[in-house]
């Protein structure tokens, strides 16, 4: 098994992606929203690449089946029904319904990662189902899409991607990593049983607080406690067979 990370989503070109198995990682708090809304029933979330698309395919959905959900600098969009806050979408009123959702870096990674074969969604919250996924399906060649923040890596995204393949290589021993992804295996495997003492020194997580979302950042970090599988295809994201 092969597993190149990228740090951000500006770094992947369809060439290096192209007939691979994508894993996209926006830890905090896009990917780990996406896990949550369909955990609690969600229909599918259709990932918008900016606030204008998410209208038009708001257009084409049918009145009271969709939410419109998304952040612009980590607040919710004005006039949309909800925020980027996975706390958010534990509510029953996403039951059955779909969610358009746009976000600043995760959305727009999740895009990026589309000529991939298959694109998976992941985060802290469903890291080990997301391992028994690739090990049951005898993925060989596969890349970890960190969605940075704000075109920059970000160091919870590697901590994640860190995660999985730290939990992959306890599995197997079939596995060769580029370099990014053997640094964030080292960062996750020194850092599991502290990861916040890191993330307090880092430009996202203080932004979240700063911005009083500091419960999402505790809710995020929570291990393997959604085990759901989040296939991106056709538009839509919804939960693996
Ligand atoms: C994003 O997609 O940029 C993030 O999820 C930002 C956020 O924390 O809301």
């Amino acid at each position: 098994m092969q597993i190149d990370v990228f740090a951000t989503a500006d770094d992947v070109k369809v060439e290096k992606i192209r007939g691979k198995v994508a894993i996209v990682i926006d830890a905090f708090r896009a990917t780990s929203t996406v896990i949550t809304a369909l955990w609690n029933g969600c229909k599918g979330v259709i990932p918008a690449y900016d606030i204008e698309q998410a209208k038009a395919k708001a257009i084409q959905l049918p009145p009271g089946q969709y939410l419109l959900g998304g952040e612009r600098n980590a607040v919710m969009i004005e006039g949309f029904d909800l925020g980027n806050s996975p706390l958010e979408y534990r509510s029953k009123e996403i039951i059955g319904k779909y969610v358009i959702l746009t976000t600043t870096n995760g959305t727009k990674a999740l895009h990026h990662g589309s000529s991939a074969s298959k694109v998976i969604t992941a985060g802290f919250l469903n890291g080990e189902a997301v391992v028994e996924h690739i090990l049951k399906n005898s993925f060989q060649d596969i890349v970890i899409i960190c969605a940075g923040t704000e075109g920059n890596f970000s160091m919870e995204d590697i901590l994640c991607a860190g995660k999985i393949i730290n939990d992959l290589l306890n599995k197997t021993k079939d596995m060769q990593c580029n370099d990014l992804a053997v640094a964030a295996q080292n960062l996750y495997q020194n850092n599991k049983r502290d990861m916040e003492g890191l993330l307090r020194r880092t430009y996202h997580y203080n932004k979240l607080v700063s911005l009083g979302f500091k419960q999402d950042i505790d809710y995020c970090l929570q291990e393997d406690i959604c085990p759901i599988i989040p296939l991106f295809a056709n538009g839509v994201i919804v939960p693996a067979g």
